[in-house]
């Protein structure tokens, strides 16, 4: 017999194909980006200081620096008001200042706008939250919900390996999905995430009462939730607080002290012989534990909740033992799959937030309740933690986390990112949101974030179809894209002109679009030294490629043509931006 262990697997057309994603830099619309007056946590001197090279960033790849080789074309880079963005971003994702000032509001493509953020926020995200399209086939006003069932899983299934990488390790993922691809989504979630870092299908009750006007109404949506690593998760996942029917439960009776009180269960199944002894109880009867049974614990726990009275007879003194658990000490509930309207808000409710927020003709079609994706980020975070939402909708993730003091990042494709996300965020900001959550939390206003959008592709045709450096990269630009795409960390040096970023702490890299001499590279080389190594992207150059033991140098763009997809904006589920098939073996020859 084979040894060959089976895998089970969902295959479906294109499955293979995979899209070379081109990774962009993130460009701040200052003017969108929006703060109140203070920071949660003021910048901190300290971290000022130790912020490396901060006020370098971007602007020092500078004109007088370049100028130090002779002869080099004098590319002005401009001294970018990017460099601020870009240094806060740095400190975002180290989370250095632990407040919520400079949150991330991304327009763009979410595949491209998770490959963007990878690099520097590869293994920082504690919680994603997704609402994606429901693939329903229904065009929604905002956007549009269908496409053909294998496409969808294809999108699908390249959003979620770039949010695994981007979870910390005792990070989760969690989904709201309706039956019409649920199941499919949960074995490609399986595939994706490995089957053992399931954590639960949460039945999300949407509606109150039945649609009349089909068969059979569906009253729920699934929330599926993937751990990182499940054992991980578990040690971070915080209990939930009881709900009121549950506090309801606890009552005071003797006057105890200590507060209302429960009576719970003194016995636990089998048999453990220091576990079965007699109990006498107040009106001097004896009991033993019912059988199949023994007391909860051993005789000596026992008369230690007897001195602390916490054993409870009935109200004669005559009933089954029971232990009396206060409420002052407990701290929460475990959450389970069931999560009813009441707890945590219906999908009326979440329009009325929405009408609340907008006007009424233009509030956004399948928004979440807020209380939906505050128990979410209860469960999965802890306060200065980052949650991400990369079909964010009108915003309610991003406005639910920043009411409960988590940071966030949110990415929308569509207009709404700016007719409804950007004012929603801005009342949360400046304490004008009094719906949703505001009140349970306790929420006056603070905070910020910057509003960024995806740079545009890197190389553009031109008008002989030729790849050539987008004329939207300034120097500075071009820099910092040529670093993402190297893998390099963009961090220009202020006193040297060909440090724009490092790999190593002695290997740096230098782009310039000058038609570099073999002079200009003898003198690079010399300068770099034995002890250090540049790689060199430039448009040209006419030295001896091999003859600079501490350089490689490389032409831009012929170096990186082949390393992306260049030029394509739009990888969103929509019929048009479909991959081709591949054309059918043998077909080839045809064309
Ligand atoms: C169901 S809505 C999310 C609603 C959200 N939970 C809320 O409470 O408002 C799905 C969103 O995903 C967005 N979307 C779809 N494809 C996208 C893509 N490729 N990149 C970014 N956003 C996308 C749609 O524009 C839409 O706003």
């Amino acid at each position: 017999m084979s040894s060959k262990k089976t895998k089970l697997e969902l295959t479906w057309i294109g499955k293979e194909h995979r899209p070379r994603l081109e990774p962009r830099i993130l460009l701040e619309e200052p003017d969108k980006s929006h703060h109140a007056k203070f920071r949660v946590k003021e910048w901190p001197q300290e971290n000022a200081k130790n912020a490396k090279g901060s006020d370098s960033l971007r602007s020092s790849v500078a004109n007088e620096d370049r100028a130090k080789v002779k002869d080099l074309p004098q590319e002005i880079a401009e001294n970018s008001k990017n460099s601020d963005s870009l240094r806060s971003l740095r400190s975002f994702a180290a989370n250095e200042v632990g407040d919520i000032f400079d949150n991330m509001l991304i327009r763009g493509d979410n595949l491209l706008g998770l490959k963007a953020l990878e690099q520097e926020f590869a293994g920082k995200v504690k919680c994603v939250f997704i609402d994606p399209p429901y693939n329903t086939g229904s065009a929604f006003e905002h956007y549009d919900d269908g496409v053909e069932h294998s496409i969808w899983l294809s999108l699908m299934r390249d959003r979620l390996e770039l949010i695994k990488k981007l979870l910390t390790d005792d990070g989760s993922l969690w989904i709201t999905i309706d039956d019409n691809e649920a199941h499919y989504l949960k074995v490609l979630c399986d595939e994706v995430f490995g089957r053992k870092n399931f954590v639960a299908n949460i039945v999300w009750q949407k509606r109150y009462a039945p649609d009349v006007r089909i068969a059979i109404s569906d009253a729920h949506e699934n929330l599926f939730c993937y751990a990182a690593a499940t054992s991980a998760f578990s040690k971070v996942a915080n209990l939930i607080p009881l709900a009121e029917a549950q506090t309801k439960q606890f009552k005071n009776p003797d006057n105890d002290l200590r507060g209302p009180w429960k009576a719970s269960d003194f016995t636990a199944a089998g048999f453990r012989p220091n576990q079965m002894y007699d109990i006498t109880l107040p009106s001097g009867r004896i009991v033993t534990p019912p059988a199949g049974r023994c007391w909860r614990v051993t005789e000596e726990g026992f008369r230690k909740f007897t001195a602390e009275d916490r054993m409870y007879y009935g109200p004669k003194g005559d009933g089954v033992p029971a232990l009396k658990r206060f409420l002052s000490e407990m701290k929460g509930m475990t959450p389970w799959t069931w999560w009813p309207h009441t707890e945590v808000g219906h999908s009326q409710e979440a329009k009325s937030e929405s009408q609340a927020l907008f006007e009424r003709d233009s509030a956004f079609a399948t928004p979440k309740p807020e209380r939906l994706i505050e128990r979410v980020i209860h469960i999965a975070t802890n306060p200065g933690d980052l949650v991400l939402d990369s079909f964010l909708g009108s915003g309610t993730t991003a406005a639910v986390a920043h009411k409960m003091g988590r940071r966030w990042i949110g990415i929308e494709l569509g207009e709404h990112c700016e007719t409804h996300c950007l004012p929603r965020l801005k009342k949360v900001v400046d304490g004008e949101d009094p719906g949703g959550i505001t009140q349970a939390v306790g929420w006056k206003g603070g905070g910020g974030f910057r509003y960024y959008r995806l740079a545009p592709s890197l190389l553009e045709k031109d008008k002989w179809d030729n790849w050539v450096v987008s004329k939207e990269y300034n120097a500075a630009m071009l820099a910092e894209a040529v670093c993402k795409l190297e893998g390099f960390s963009y961090e220009p040096s202020d006193s040297l002109y060909w440090q724009h970023g490092h790999s190593t702490e002695r290997d740096f890299i230098y782009t310039t679009t000058a038609n570099l001499s073999h002079d200009q590279l003898q003198e690079l080389s010399d300068e770099v030294g034995p002890e250090r190594s540049l790689l060199v992207v430039c448009s040209a150059f006419r030295g001896r490629k091999e003859g600079y033991p501490n350089l490689t140098v490389k032409k831009i763009p012929n170096a990186v043509l082949t390393r992306c997809e260049w030029g394509k904006d739009d990888y969103s589920l929509k019929v048009e931006n479909l991959p081709k098939a591949p054309p059918a073996p043998g077909q080839q020859e045809l064309f």
